[in-house]
């Protein structure tokens, strides 16, 4: 979870047996390696690097100056400068990054947005490293596969963050299946394993994705509840107060889609502006925008991420939730195997 999480929340989670994940691309390719050599002092359990394969976004002056006018009144308001242009504050995946992470050598390796070229996979798998990936749609899950994906994430829409939809037309409104009709469409598409994702935060719901063929679950938002997390203090009064109903898929953030509880800025500039230029290039217009709001102790542009089950959310240390997470799990599996 990309800029929520760290050493801390991994290590933790790893060390309960569950496998903790770093969202390594927005970082800095230090940070990545003293995020990597934290984990390992606190845990010698495996863990997850995780990055973008987005597309290189367009570099249009012209959509990018109208997209900064639009937030104008926003800057103005917040008494922060507007941003003179946008650019691409983090790359995709690629040969400089998979060096590093040859290196680091993690368990598992995972992407968001599709898969890297065919020689970058090779050479993770070469090191060790197990690939997952995320899907959108059965077809997502089989191109996945068919690039060397070990396992498929089944992400369903009602995952906090952003959509990992690569392959269809998002802004023609796809990629939008829910997990319950996603998982077994992607168990029936895919010979690899499929872990499910998307609004699971309890036991009950994980036993119901094995029920569905899944072989794990992925949680996200309910981790954004731990004391381990980073999730900034305004991120944090949103979770604790949204109900499920109060999440939309939003590319005001970023350009792409993305769950987020609504606030002002989503409500405003989208839920879905269609003009936005391409992902990640309005980062650079909302990064301030947030870190202004945050200083006024105000939600009203900080992205609040968080899927649909973002209530059924619990405060505890992130051990006790993989421990809470998989007792709970196998309890509702006993009962409804002793009912049968
Ligand atoms: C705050 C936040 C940040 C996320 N960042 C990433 C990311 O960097 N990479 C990624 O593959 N998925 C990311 N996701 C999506 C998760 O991998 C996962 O699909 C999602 O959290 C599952 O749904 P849930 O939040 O309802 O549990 C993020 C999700 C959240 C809530």
């Amino acid at each position: 979870m990309a800029g929520s999480d760290g050493a801390d929340l991994a290590a933790a989670v790893s060390a309960a047996g569950g496998l903790g994940s770093i969202g390594a691309a927005t970082m800095p390719p230090d940070s990545i390696s003293e995020t990597a050599d934290a984990i390992r002092q606190r845990t010698n359990r495996p863990f997850n690097l995780n990055f973008f394969c987005h597309q290189r976004p367009k570099r249009d002056p012209a959509a990018a100056a109208r997209w900064i006018d639009r937030l104008k009144p926003y800057y103005a308001e917040l008494g922060i400068p507007p941003p003179d242009d946008l650019a691409d504050l983090f790359p995709a995946f690629n040969a400089a990054l998979c060096d590093l992470v040859v290196d680091l050598r993690p368990a598992v390796v995972s992407f968001h947005f599709g898969m890297p070229e065919r020689a970058l996979v090779e050479r993770l798998k070469d090191a060790g490293c197990r690939i997952l990936s995320s899907a959108t749609t059965p077809e997502e899950a089989r191109l996945l596969e068919s690039a060397g994906a070990d396992a498929v994430i089944a992400q369903g829409a009602d995952a906090g963050g952003h959509r990992g939809v690569f392959a269809q037309d998002w802004r023609a409104g796809s990629g939008q299946i829910g997990t319950l009709s996603l998982v077994p469409q992607v168990v029936d598409a895919v010979q690899v394993p499929v872990i499910a994702a998307g609004g699971i935060s309890d036991g009950r719901a994980i036993a119901a994705c094995f029920a569905l063929g899944a072989a794990a679950a992925q949680v996200g938002t309910a981790f954004l509840f731990t004391p381990e997390a980073k999730t900034n203090p305004m991120h944090r009064a949103a979770l604790k107060s949204a109900t499920g109903d109060q999440t939309v898929v939003t590319n005001v953030y970023g350009g792409r889609p993305a769950r987020a509880v609504a606030n002002r800025f989503v409500r405003e500039a989208g839920p879905i502006a269609p003009d936005i230029p391409d992902f990640p290039l309005p980062f650079v217009a909302s990064g301030p925008l947030s870190r202004a709001s945050q200083a006024a102790e105000s939600g009203d542009f900080v992205a609040a991420w968080a899927g649909q089950s973002v209530a059924l959310g619990r405060e505890m240390p992130a051990g006790d939730l993989v421990r809470e997470l998989a007792d709970s799990a196998q309890v509702v599996l006993s009962g409804l195997s002793a009912a049968t």
